[in-house]
């Protein structure tokens, strides 16, 4: 397992994500954050590599420069910077730039063609990659996975999975301009949800891809940021007017696949929002087959605090608590290890180990083309008010152009604005 060797990874982005897979840096033997490139945060993102033993990260001014003196590149930039930084790299391996490795965070891309672009343009570097989607890593998924490995060969594969990604709204304005990010709650989070429900019905043993996904129906709802006090809100605090170009805050559907060897269908069930209103960011998932099942809930946590009112004023930091924290009183759960329970620290681990021994991670960019047009069918499902079937080659040929309509700055003709 590349022993004893070293990945040097440099940055690209020193915002929210960037920080969250430092701090799982530290946690993998043999990773080195070595640089970043990022118009914002990058000083802060330095002072913490070198507080935590985490390396140099050394500043650089562009991504051609950095890509000389590091093993691989980690795009934790917005989305809509995916492809200008993609294909920078790409022209800096052709110049000569030695890369083992390149990661993507999710979402690949926001349409179809972009993903199409990114996969091609890694291609051509002869680039191993990596797609980030930290909850197939996650350790309550592996654990679940593997404790009921006896039951699964006994009993058959699990036939129904429920994933859900929720908190109460982004951090940054971008995410909320669905022409930037790429569409509301569905680009964003929903990729996560769909990845991770696909990846716990695949039968055991066989590759990510193994279940054909056959169909896909889907709703998406502007259930809260469209009302007059929060599209105001939003647009003061964010800058994004929802009354002109709104996204959704709200998502749900249901994926279908078919077992190429045995025929069996089974279904993947999704759900995502910007209008939770619970302590802060949830993960749960749930999934069964005959005579088995497991439930994985975030916001259930060993450890609680209670601030009570009188002690309220003097809570530190809230976020530190809980991810997208909205309550700083109360009974409240503490993930006191955030990056390791969402499985940033075991998607590094894999990457470091995969580039060092001359290998793609376990989740391609391929891979990551793949939930993309899973999600991009969601949203031609969502626009059209119709299950989409996967199986006709039409279908497939639509998808490779499509932009759903949030995503082109026509939300309003799909969702309810106050
Ligand atoms: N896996 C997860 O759960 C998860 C969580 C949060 C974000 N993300 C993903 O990570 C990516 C970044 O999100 P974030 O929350 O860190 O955003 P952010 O806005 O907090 O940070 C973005 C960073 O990128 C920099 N940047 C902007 N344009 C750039 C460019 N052209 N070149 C280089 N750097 C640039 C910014 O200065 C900033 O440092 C997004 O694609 C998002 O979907 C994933």
């Amino acid at each position: 397992m590349a022993n004893g060797q070293t990945l040097r990874v440099g940055m690209v982005g020193a915002g929210f994500v960037a920080r969250f897979q430092a701090r799982a840096m530290t946690e993998v033997r043999g990773m080195e954050l070595s640089g970043v490139v990022a118009p914002e945060g990058a000083p802060e993102l330095q002072a913490y590599a070198k507080q935590t033993g985490l390396g140099p990260c050394t500043i650089y001014p562009s991504v051609t420069e950095m890509a000389k003196h590091v093993d691989a590149i980690a795009i934790y930039c917005p989305n809509f910077a995916r492809l200008a930084v993609m294909e920078e790299i790409v022209a800096a391996v052709k110049a000569g730039a030695e890369l083992k490795g390149l990661i993507c965070e999710k979402p690949l891309a926001r349409n179809v063609a972009e993903a199409k672009r990114m996969v091609a343009l890694a291609k051509e570097a002869n680039l191993k990659t990596a797609y980030f989607e930290n909850q197939i890593h996650m350790k309550p998924i592996k654990a679940a996975l593997a404790q009921l490995a006896p039951q699964q060969r006994t009993m058959g594969p699990m036939s129904l999975t429920r994933s859900s990604e929720e908190h109460g709204g982004p951090h940054m304005g971008w995410f909320w301009d669905p022409t930037r990010q790429g569409g509301g709650v569905l680009c964003d989070m929903g990729c996560h949800s769909i990845a991770v429900g696909w990846y716990a019905l695949t039968p055991l043993g066989k590759p990510i891809t193994f279940l054909q996904p056959i169909a896909v129906n889907a709703e998406i709802a502007l259930l809260k940021w469209g009302l007059p006090y929060w599209r105001e809100k939003l647009l003061k605090d964010r800058g994004v007017d929802y009354s002109k170009t709104p996204g959704e805050d709200f998502a749900t559907g249901m994926i279908t696949y078919k077992n190429p060897e045995t025929g069996q269908i089974v279904k993947a069930q999704f759900t995502n929002s910007w209008m939770f209103e619970k302590q802060g960011l949830r993960l749960f998932m749930d999934g069964m087959g005959p005579g088995y099942a497991f439930e994985v809930n975030t916001l259930i946590s060993p450890l609680n605090v209670f601030i009570g009112d009188v002690a309220a004023e003097a809570v530190a930091d809230q976020e530190a608590a809980l991810e997208k924290a909205t309550a700083s009183r109360g009974l409240l759960a503490v993930q006191y290890n955030e990056a390791d329970l969402y499985g940033y620290t075991d998607e590094n681990e894999d990457a470091r180990n995969a580039f060092l021994e001359g290998r793609d991670g376990l989740l391609p960019l391929s891979y990551g083309l793949e939930i993309t047009k899973l999600v991009t069918a969601a949203y031609m499902s969502a626009d059209m008010k119709k299950t989409i079937d996967l199986t006709d080659p039409q279908v497939q040929k639509e998808l490779d152009t499509y932009i759903p309509l949030v995503q082109q700055g026509r939300g309003k003709e799909v969702l309810y604005v106050g």
